[in-house]
């Protein structure tokens, strides 16, 4: 196939991933499916907040900085993950218990990062995964701290820090249509009602295999009828091991499947997956037993999930 950048470009869309910089540091194969296939990176880890501002104050831009200059060599776009996030937050700002000193942190942070990069990326995920499956507020130390007037708060400021980045909010298991997802969307159409500046939303989708929810298009044409551009973010499809056939093809449908759900929704600005390879994938780290989540497989070679993607995008 051509690139598949390219196919996606011809749709109006980018074709992201997640990028770790220390692997294309020690992996060939890796950098160079990095640099043909894809048109906009996401830091996997390097701009979170521990990243970034691993004690108060102290700013580590050299893993952030370097995605910047990849990004540029490559004529890449950047999207920005995340400003601020519940896990991979900092133990001194976990440790904070006043109000208006989290508040201050919280906005101190976001100012530095988002203003050091100011102007040079496309969108970013302000806020991260603040919701529960039932649709109530997850219980952070953000959300116990300050109440629930912390996540408009987190968009006003990333808005003055960099007004030219699209401003987004990003969550898993908001696939389809259900009570989270319900909740979200019941938030970014009072932000948009009140004039909180949002102008995005990311759908994670970190799938099982056999799991797509039907729902799926229906329910990001309702947030791109809300108004706000519509992405998904950190698409992976895990099966459990050893992976028969039979899986492979049912994740090959889905991955062509989410392809064509965001391609056929103007407001869906393209489609990102977490990694490239099976072989550094978060997880089995975290379900063990579990994997075979990507396009490319542990040795580089191609499984039916990338020709079903590149078929979806019309990949020439
Ligand atoms: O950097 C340290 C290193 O210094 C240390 O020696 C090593 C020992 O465990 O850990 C390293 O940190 C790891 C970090 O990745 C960087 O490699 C953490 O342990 C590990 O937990 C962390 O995992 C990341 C995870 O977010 C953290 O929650 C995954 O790589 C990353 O893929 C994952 O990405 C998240 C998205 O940001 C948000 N949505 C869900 C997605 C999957 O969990």
């Amino acid at each position: 196939y051509e690139p598949l950048r390219d196919a996606a470009a011809r749709k109006g869309k980018t074709f992201g991933f997640a990028y770790a910089p220390h692997i294309a540091a020690q992996d060939s194969q890796y950098k160079a499916i990095a640099q043909r296939e894809f048109s906009m990176v996401t830091a996997e880890n390097n701009m979170k907040w521990d990243a970034t501002e691993p004690r108060r104050g102290q700013f580590t831009f050299n893993g952030a900085d370097e995605i910047m200059s990849f990004a540029k060599a490559n004529n890449q776009k950047v999207y920005g993950h995340a400003l601020v996030w519940h896990s991979q937050m900092p133990n001194w700002a976990k440790q904070i218990t006043s109000r208006d000193d989290m508040r201050r942190a919280m906005n101190d942070h976001i100012k530095a990062v988002a203003g050091r990069y100011k102007g040079q990326i496309e969108a970013w995920d302000v806020v991260n995964e603040a919701f529960e499956w039932n649709g109530t507020r997850r219980q952070s130390e953000l959300q116990k701290v300050m109440g629930d007037y912390w996540i408009e708060e987190a968009f006003r400021t990333a808005r003055a820090a960099d007004p030219n980045a699209k401003l987004c909010y990003n969550d898993y298991s908001t696939d389809g249509i259900n009570a989270k997802s319900d909740a979200i969307y019941r938030m970014v159409k009072d932000f948009k009602s009140r004039g909180v500046p949002i102008d995005c939303v990311g759908f994670q989708t970190h799938l099982i295999v056999g799991e797509l929810p039907a729902t799926n298009k229906q329910n990001l044409q309702r947030f791109a009828d809300l108004g706000v551009d519509v992405r998904i973010t950190e698409l992976d499809i895990r099966i459990k091991l050893p992976a028969s056939q039979q899986d492979l093809n049912t994740q090959a449908r889905e991955y062509g499947q989410v392809v064509e759900n965001c391609f056929g929704i103007s407001r869906c600005t393209g489609v990102t997956i977490w990694g490239i390879t099976d072989k550094y994938s978060w997880i089995p780290q975290v379900s063990p037993g579990w994997n075979a989540s990507l396009p490319w497989n542990e040795n580089y070679t191609t499984k039916p999930a990338l020709a079903s993607v590149a078929q979806a995008m019309g990949a020439k």
